[in-house]
């Protein structure tokens, strides 16, 4: 029987992956809709922190989480990054069922991005260095902002080249695979815990319970 017709939908992205990336959705667009209004000031700061906390989570999860939660299975370095982008200019799609190198890229820009908005907001809050944090912090957010659109865009582009709806993927966590490529663990308990614990960071801060980070 040939590879592609033993092909079937397959459990690629842990429930943790999945969870920290809608929430990131979810506590991002929550930052930037509740930024420019003072009466929303903790809710921003809420949702921005907890837009860090999950990428420290997801940091921590790219090195003990399942296989293509892994951050050694998708970043590349140049060279492969390079060789991928020519292949796809040929029309050769990348192999396998994790991200691709270049999307990889993006998404790793996206999490430093985000600790770096984190970083000049809590800057900005303890008046380090005058305008210049709040400055850095509109700036770095536009940045981001400019990447998501990117990041969005592909994701939609490559479910059209690739046959696939990778949008759908991200919920579902499955891919259309080969039996042995799939992962054997949701880990729906971690991922249920991240979900929990997301939410009391966000109360705790909302509510001006770690004032060494809002005052
Ligand atoms: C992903 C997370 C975040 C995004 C997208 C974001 C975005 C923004 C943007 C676009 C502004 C400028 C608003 C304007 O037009 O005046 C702003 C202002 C600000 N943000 Fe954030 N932010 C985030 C996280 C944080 C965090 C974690 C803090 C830390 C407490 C913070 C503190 C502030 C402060 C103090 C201002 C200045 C408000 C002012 O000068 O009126 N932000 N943020
Ligand atoms: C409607 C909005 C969004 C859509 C449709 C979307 C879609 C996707 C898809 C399909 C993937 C998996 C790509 C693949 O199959 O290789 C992905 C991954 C990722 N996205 Fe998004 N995304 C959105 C918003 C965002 C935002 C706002 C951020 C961050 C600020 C973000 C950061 C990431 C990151 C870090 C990953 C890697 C996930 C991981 O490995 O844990 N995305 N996104």
């Amino acid at each position: 029987m040939k590879a592609c017709e033993q092909k079937q939908s397959v459990l690629v992205w842990d429930f943790p992956v999945r969870v920290f990336h809608w929430l990131l959705l979810i506590s991002f667009s929550g930052a930037w809709l509740t930024s420019e209004s003072e009466a929303q000031q903790m809710i921003h700061y809420a949702f921005g922190y907890s837009s860090c906390a999950l990428v420290v989570f997801r940091i921590v999860w790219g090195v003990v989480g399942t296989r293509y939660a892994r951050f050694g299975q998708f970043i590349k370095g140049p060279r492969e990054i390079l060789t991928h982008l020519k292949a796809l200019l040929k029309g050769k799609l990348h192999q396998g069922l994790g991200h691709n190198p270049l999307g990889a890229l993006a998404m790793v820009a996206l999490m430093g991005l985000v600790l770096l908005i984190g970083l000049t907001g809590y800057g900005n809050v303890k008046e380090f260095l005058g305008d210049l944090m709040g400055e850095a912090h509109e700036f770095i957010a536009n940045v981001t902002l400019a990447v998501v659109a990117i990041h969005v865009a592909a994701a939609f582009i490559m479910s059209l080249v690739q046959k696939e709806n990778l949008v759908r993927s991200m919920f579902t966590g499955r891919k259309h695979g080969l039996p042995e490529e799939a992962i054997r663990f949701p880990q729906y308990l971690i991922g249920l815990f991240l979900i929990l614990a997301w939410g009391y960071f966000f109360y705790l801060v909302v509510s001006s319970a770690i004032p060494e980070l809002t005052q």
